[in-house]
């Protein structure tokens, strides 16, 4: 579930977001689209954790984004156009990385990593 009130995050005297409201459910699939500069990536930066609003709240299941930072980074999947952290890692070595974001390291983060990369029957690339 995803709660947004009151959204507003000025850059300067820029204002880039105002007043911004959403509501999306669990199970929700929602499309968010807007014309260039209309603030999505701003929206979704503060959604994350990753830059802060100057008035307004947001909820991730429930808890505030802004006072639970650590809990709403371990809810979020994110999955960009382009690898862009590092180039030269093995998918396995990619897999392990991103576990340990989510606090799962050593033999746990390799079992789930080839348990998963096999579900999507990438197995041949482990390596
Ligand atoms: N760090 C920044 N400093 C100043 N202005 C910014 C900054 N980041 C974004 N902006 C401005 O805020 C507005 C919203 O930008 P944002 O990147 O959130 O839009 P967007 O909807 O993601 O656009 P696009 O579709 O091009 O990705 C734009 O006018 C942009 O120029
Ligand atoms: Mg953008």
């Amino acid at each position: 579930m995803l709660e947004i009130k009151d959204l507003t995050k000025y850059y300067g005297k820029f204002t880039a977001l105002n007043n911004l409201n959403l509501h999306i459910n669990k199970g929700e699939i929602f499309g968010f689209v807007g014309p260039n500069g209309a603030g999505k990536t701003t929206a979704m930066k503060i959604i994350t954790g990753l830059l802060s609003q100057d008035s307004g709240k947001v909820y991730v299941d429930g808890y505030e984004v802004k006072t639970n930072s650590k809990e709403i980074k371990k809810k979020i999947g994110y999955m960009p156009d382009f690898f862009g952290v590092y180039d030269n890692l093995k998918a396995i070595e990619y897999m392990e990385f991103f576990a340990s974001i989510y606090g799962i390291e050593g033999k746990e983060a390799r079992e789930i990593s080839l348990r998963l990369i096999d579900l999507v029957n990438l197995s041949d690339h482990t390596d």
